[in-house]
């Protein structure tokens, strides 16, 4: 076996080669994943100069060590400065090998990986292998000869799809599309060593030299225009979709040039930069100081109590993460509706594809029914998902604290209420912690975990351990209206409401703010969920509401009105077969708010409308940070990112207004606290980082 770390590495290197004959294998082993770092570039340009020295090895495979194949270049180098060899090189001369080299790929093989296996001159994977290239993701394109070698692989068009939305493709679908040749039994590292004894005196297949085959041009325009309108913003799927456009018409050697300018302009763009910031921030928030260290009880029997739409979310969420679940209601109608709605819920999964029928068997198997909480005895932890109301919950979890056994954990799944109250209807206020779920449960990545000043530590890491199981998302958080995430989005809401008084349309504002980047703007998504549970709430809270606060009372009389979005095909637009179209009669109701306001209406342009929704976003959230609801910037970036849909592209709210500079923001936010009153005050925290030039992130 020979070592080969450049020498100035200390220690073994990232890269080994076993020099059998006539069968070379160099592997890789750079944990956690991989990563292309300097060191293995070295090793593995080494390596490859050290086959084709060896008259002993007639073939090579390329592997690697630990849980996975390459999963992309060294993402925290890439402040950095490049450093030699680049990858493209690397790359090329494994695939200009005069040996025929075929990659084992297991785990996932992503960017720079997967742009390795591209250039091996046979791909063989194990059965659970993923491929992909997800540098969009990071702002990025490939730069190692993804955008030119798949397309030659594969096919313009499907290489257009993977390369713009960087998803990762299993193994069965990367055989059906050609990305890999074979697809292992048993043991991929012997059955890739017997794959390349095959390929022994036959012809080289290099990627490189395939032809591509061309798309019509119409065809082409259309399909770049689609994949930039999906984009909502970010560059880098655009970028990536004409370079594999490129393939076509020139040569490997200046397709790799092209891409490789591109490559290192976004590189330093400031979309990577906000992107590479979305990644870390998401793993990051995971590590919460003070908790990390609890040890988490253990927890496998979860109860669930109501079975609504929240309710069945959750359980599936944790069905799906190999927990044995009991879900219960008040009575059977209640729970065969639940029963019902999981059922269904799985079975479009399988009529989809995404999931096998006997997975789905097995999943459903997983869940069981009861009616009444006296069920839940036996439970590790009990999730609850009942009607929003402060009295009904402090019920509900007096009985349970009195059949669950000590040690169990008290759940609830609120969005507003006040956890603590609900801990006190118990003996036990230290086990009691909020999880508060994002619809679709079993879909939506963000976990709010919230504690109150009682909650246990180990309880607290319980719900992280818990996350990480169900692949969620966490922020932990303490107790304030609406958590970080829903109290940000009331003062969004609000502010939205504002706009409209002052002479903007529902449809003008989501047109500004789908054109920040969100998915769909606040009005569009307010017809969406439902104005029903916003309007109850309003409605609680109307006793307590500060008299000269400004407030708009549009979304009142829709309610009135019986509007309560597209369930009800009207809210702050009509529903003409599931197309949302403006409603003269939204119109009328929101000139006659400007009146009653003695406003004058003026248009509003859309850079204004961003910039207040902007200001309000960071202004709340820096207050949640002065409050000390949550501990570090990041922890807001991730619940705006991941649970309301912000932009990755600008990295968070925070992390945005760091690059924009806080004078600005705290500029638009006094202009707003002047007119818009109480609740509207700079952030002390805000106004301090504007003085002294401080940032969010050092
Ligand atoms: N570079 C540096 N560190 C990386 C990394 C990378 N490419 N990929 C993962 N890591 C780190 C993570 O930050 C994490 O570190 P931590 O433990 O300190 O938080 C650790 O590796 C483990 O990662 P995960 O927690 O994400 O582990 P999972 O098992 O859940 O997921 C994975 C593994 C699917 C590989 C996931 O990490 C991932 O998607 N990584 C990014 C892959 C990627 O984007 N590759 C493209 C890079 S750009 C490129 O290749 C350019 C080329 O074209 C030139």
């Amino acid at each position: 076996m020979t070592d080969l770390s450049s020498p100035s590495q200390a220690g073994a290197g990232p890269v080994r080669l076993v020099a059998a004959s006539p069968v070379a294998v160099i592997e890789i082993d750079n944990p956690p994943v991989n990563a292309t770092s300097q060191a293995v570039r070295a090793g593995l340009l080494a390596a490859i100069h050290e086959v084709e020295r060896d008259a002993e090895v007639e073939a090579v495979v390329i592997a690697c060590a630990g849980r996975t194949f390459v999963a992309g270049a060294d993402i925290r180098e890439f402040g950095q400065p490049p450093r030699e060899p680049h990858l493209p090189d690397v790359i090329n001369a494994i695939e200009a090998c005069s040996k025929p080299v075929v990659g084992a790929v297991h785990g996932t093989a992503l960017g720079g990986g997967c742009e390795i296996a591209l250039a091996c001159h046979a791909r063989i994977a194990d059965a659970g292998a993923g491929l992909g290239l997800p540098e969009v993701k990071l702002g990025l394109v490939p730069g190692a000869g993804g955008t030119q070698r798949l397309p030659r692989l594969i096919g313009v068009e499907a290489a257009l799809d993977l390369v713009s939305s960087g998803r990762t493709v299993k193994a069965a679908e990367a055989l059906r599309l050609g990305l890999v040749d074979r697809i292992a039994g048993q043991d991929l590292r012997q059955e890739a060593i017997d794959f390349a004894r095959e390929l022994i005196g036959k012809p080289i297949r290099r990627t490189g030299a395939l032809p591509a085959n061309g798309m019509e041009a119409e065809a082409a325009a259309k399909k770049l225009l689609e994949i930039r309108r999906k984009a909502r913003g970010a560059e880098a799927p655009g970028k990536a979709a004409e370079l594999v456009l490129l393939a076509a018409s020139l040569p490997l050697k200046e397709g790799m040039a092209r891409e490789r300018e591109t490559f290192l302009e976004l590189r330093s763009s400031d979309q990577s930069a906000a992107l590479r910031h979305a990644f870390f921030a998401e793993r990051e928030v995971a590590r919460v100081p003070g908790f990390d260290s609890a040890e988490p009880r253990p927890v496998q029997r979860i109860g669930v109590v109501g079975a609504g739409t929240m309710g069945s979310g959750i359980a599936i969420a944790f069905a799906d993460a190999g927990f044995e679940v009991k879900v219960v209601e008040t009575s059977e109608q209640a729970l065969a509706a639940g029963q019902a709605r999981i059922a269904d819920i799985y079975e479009k999964q399988v009529a989809s594809g995404r999931l096998t029928a006997a997975a789905r068997d097995e999943r459903l198997g997983a869940i069981r029914y009861g009616v009444g909480v006296d069920t839940l005895a036996d439970r590790d932890l009990v999730v609850e998902a009942v009607f929003e109301d402060l009295e009904v919950k402090r019920a509900l979890f007096r009985e349970l604290d009195a059949i669950l056994r000590p040690g169990t954990i008290l759940a609830t799944n609120t969005s507003y209420l006040d956890i603590s109250l609900i801990a006190d209807a118990t003996s036990r206020p230290a086990e009691v912690v909020g999880l508060h779920f994002f619809s679709p449960a079993h879909v939506m990545k963000l976990l709010e975990i919230v504690r109150t000043d009682r909650t246990a530590a180990d309880v607290v890491a319980t719900g992280l351990a818990i996350a990480r199981r169900l692949r969620k998302i966490p922020v932990v958080c303490r107790v304030c209206d609406g958590f970080v995430g829903n109290r940000i989005l009331s003062r969004y809401r609000q502010q939205a409401e504002y706009l409209l008084e002052e002479g903007a349309l529902p449809h003008e504002v989501d047109a500004a703010l789908e054109a920040f980047g969100f998915p769909m703007g606040p009005f569009a998504v307010s017809d969406m969920a439902g104005l029903d549970i916003a309007w109850a709430r309003r409605k609680r809270l109307a006793p307590t509401r500060d008299p000269r606060e400004r407030y708009v009372d549009v979304a009142d009389r829709l309610c009135e009105a019986g509007r309560f979005g597209r369930k009800t095909g009207a809210g702050w637009y009509r529903y003409e077969g599931g197309r949302r179209e403006i409603d003269p009669v939204v119109t009328a109701l929101v000139e006659e708010a400007s009146q009653r306001r003695g406003l004058r209406r003026r248009p509003i342009p859309p850079e204004e409308i961003q910039a207040r929704i902007r200001a309000a976003i960071v202004n709340e959230a820096c207050k949640i940070l002065d409050e000390g609801i949550v501990e570090r910037p990041l922890d807001v970036d991730v619940v705006m990112m991941h649970g309301y849909a912000y932009p990755a592209w600008r990295g968070g709210p925070l992390f945005e207004a760091d690059r924009i500079g806080l004078q600005p923001i705290l500029d638009q936010v006094m202009e707003r606290a002047g007119k818009d009153g109480p609740g509207w005050e700079p952030a002390a925290g805000l106004v301090s980082r504007a003085a002294s030039g401080a940032r969010f992130y050092p």
